[in-house]
């Protein structure tokens, strides 16, 4: 199946950027969200994205024109018509994503395929409520979308093969890599892997067999990690984790590793969460940790 036309509900921090993905790459893009100012946020911060791509030699000043001209905002999903693609990426919430699929089952083609960019919700649920879940597939493009080359692509128990082998063309027009997942994995590939690393390191430091640094440095030197995950878990912040490690989430593939560690609750509670400039695991060890 040919893929020109392609729509994006929910334009925040994920849409926005892979509206500007498949526009970069020549496709006609419809974006839609809630209302006309969370649109023109969106538009705005792709003019601005695309702008500083030429300052850096990424793009033409050609091609950032026409790549902006390739997006057309609504807020009206009756405007997905004719898409080719939909990809959703409204809040992680199933009530919410269901009530998407479900309208969008209603207004789009027979034909169309649906995608999620869920990190970890079930696409076969989500199919569910369309009627023909063989057309509903998972894109879940990794951030940051402009420079990560990975893309998750879940299979959902009802997901067509044919579906999938246009899936797999398209990511890899975009110039990413896609690796197909089955969707009962919780936290597909990526995430569920990362989120057990860091919570055995998160379970050595509890145990003082020494310190984030150093487990970090292990890793680093002995299998190649590029920055270290306790370090990453401090940049991207505790939540990233959690949504992951929850343990009755974890039940759902079999495991009890995931029940939230004593020593991430204490660092919670301390304000110690990570993410963009609070204090993360290392600065908890140095300041209550190490004796
Ligand atoms: N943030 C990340 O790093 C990341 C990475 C990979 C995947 N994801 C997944 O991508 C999806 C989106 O995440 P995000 O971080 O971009 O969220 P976000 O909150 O930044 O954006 C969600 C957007 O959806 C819009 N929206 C909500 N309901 C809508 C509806 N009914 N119709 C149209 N628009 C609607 C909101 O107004 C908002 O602009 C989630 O499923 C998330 O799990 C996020």
């Amino acid at each position: 199946m040919e893929i020109k036309q392609v729509g994006v509900v929910g334009c925040g921090f994920m849409g926005s950027r892979i509206a500007q993905l498949f526009a970069k790459n020549g496709f006609t893009v419809v974006a839609s969200d809630l209302n006309d100012s969370l649109l023109k946020k969106s538009l705005n911060a792709i003019n601005n994205r695309l702008k500083k791509d030429i300052e850096k030699g990424k793009i033409t000043a050609n091609k950032k024109e026409k790549a902006v001209g390739q997006v057309r905002g609504t807020v009206n999903l009756k405007d997905l018509a004719e898409c080719d693609l939909v990809i959703e990426a409204v809040f992680e919430n199933m009530d919410i994503k269901k009530q998407v699929f479900s309208d969008l089952d209603k207004v789009c083609s027979p034909e169309t395929i649906l995608a999620s960019n869920t990190s970890q919700l079930n696409i076969t649920e989500i199919a569910g409520v369309t009627k023909n879940p063989s057309r509903v597939i998972g894109t879940h493009f990794f951030a940051p979308v402009q420079t990560s080359t990975l893309v998750e692509v879940v299979e959902g128990t009802l997901t067509s093969s044919e579906v999938l082998k246009t899936i797999l063309a398209i990511v890899r027009k975009l110039g990413k890599e896609p690796l197909v997942c089955k969707d009962f994995s919780f936290g597909l590939l990526a995430n569920r892997a990362f989120t057990a690393m860091v919570l055995e390191e998160v379970q050595m430091v509890w145990e003082r067999v020494a310190s984030p640094e150093d487990i970090d440095k292990a890793l680093c030197l002995g299998y190649r990690e590029p920055i270290g995950p306790l370090k990453l878990f401090d940049v991207l912040g505790i939540w990233q984790i959690l949504a992951i490690s929850e343990a009755d989430k974890m039940k759902e593939v079999g495991s009890e590793k995931g029940r939230l560690h004593p020593l991430i609750k204490m660092m919670m509670r301390a304000g110690y969460t990570g993410g963009e400039g609070k204090k993360g695991i290392y600065d908890f060890y140095k300041d209550h940790m190490k004796d």
